[in-house]
């Protein structure tokens, strides 16, 4: 796929493997985005099992890699809003974070580390600022990190970051079915580091299935067994891409931005249909984050 390249390359771009050429029958969809540039990353606190405050970080390396995968969208033809970074919140990179959106409603994030609350705020400004209707959490969640839509449904992860009662709030605000996941390892903290959603329209009948990968292990028993019964052709994803945070990635319905280190992942991705582009943000993953963290869906 990635040798019947068909798509200009701007050259402020390091060379990644886009193309516009529907293999088979994956269909690309139109994303709009919303992003942060990481003018302001660091670690200077430690919320996840990634962040060691003691490790230099560069904060110049995260914004080329960032600026990689920002125009790694454009080129793919996709729409990305940018929030203005803050200092001293380091972690506003990880738009996914900011609130979960669905037909021009943001439900705004209410962040469990006090590190992070400010950012609540700074984000439903941000959503009013641009049309969207707000609706203040009184629950701690942290946004599209722990809600994906699948079809009418939303995937929600529970155990480390967002809570139970978050789940019943998105429930009703959105009236959309809501469907609760317990994550049980502290490296996959976000729903969004252990389910990749390649393709949201649901159930085994869309093209040959396969429209959410996972790693059964981040997981406990009943989260794997309703996956497992839900999504029958789901993608499941082993051990070592996961660990690389394979999985925290960005689909259009037929481009999956990925990280290079997930080799295995990869594969699996061309086996099925799509077209695997590689963005490598080792540099955030310092903070704990990788592409999906970096990309919040704007669904008007
Ligand atoms: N340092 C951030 C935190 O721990 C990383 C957030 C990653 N975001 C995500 N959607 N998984 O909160």
């Amino acid at each position: 796929m990635s040798t019947h390249d068909t798509a200009p390359a701007p050259s402020t771009s390091p060379r990644t493997e886009v193309s516009t050429e529907a293999p088979a029958t994956r269909v690309q969809q139109h994303r709009r985005y919303l992003m942060c540039r990481p003018e302001h990353f660091t670690v200077s606190y430690k919320i996840n099992p990634w962040m060691e405050p003691a490790n230099p970080t560069d904060t110049a390396l995260a914004v080329s890699q960032w600026q990689t995968l920002y125009d790694t969208y454009l080129e793919l033809g996709h729409e990305v809003h940018l929030i203005d970074p803050i200092e001293g919140l380091p972690d506003m990179v990880y738009t996914a974070n900011g609130g979960f959106v669905i037909d021009g409603v943001a439900y705004g994030a209410r962040f469990r580390f006090q590190e992070r609350v400010p950012e609540g705020p700074a984000f439903m400004e941000w959503f009013r600022d641009n049309g969207f209707e707000v609706v203040e959490p009184v629950e701690v969640n942290e946004g599209e990190g722990d809600f994906l839509l699948v079809g009418d449904t939303i995937l929600a992860g529970t155990g480390f970051r967002s809570t139970g009662d978050s789940h019943r709030e998105l429930a009703d605000v959105f009236g959309k079915e809501v469907m609760s996941l317990t994550l049980v390892d502290p490296r996959f903290y976000h729903l969004d580091t252990a389910i990749s959603v390649l393709d949201p329209v649901e159930g085994p009948g869309g093209v040959d299935g396969a429209n959410i990968a996972y790693l059964p292990g981040a997981f406990d028993a009943r989260s794997q067994a309703i996956l497992a019964e839900r999504y029958p052709d789901a993608i499941r994803v082993a051990d070592a891409d996961g660990a690389v945070f394979g999985l925290n990635s960005a689909s259009d319905g037929l481009n999956v931005i990925i990280s290079p280190r997930a080799k295995g992942f990869e594969a699996q991705l061309r086996e099925r249909g799509y077209n695997p582009v590689l963005v490598d943000l080792s540099e955030l993953l310092l903070g704990g984050g990788g592409i999906k963290c970096c990309t919040l869906e704007l669904r008007r």
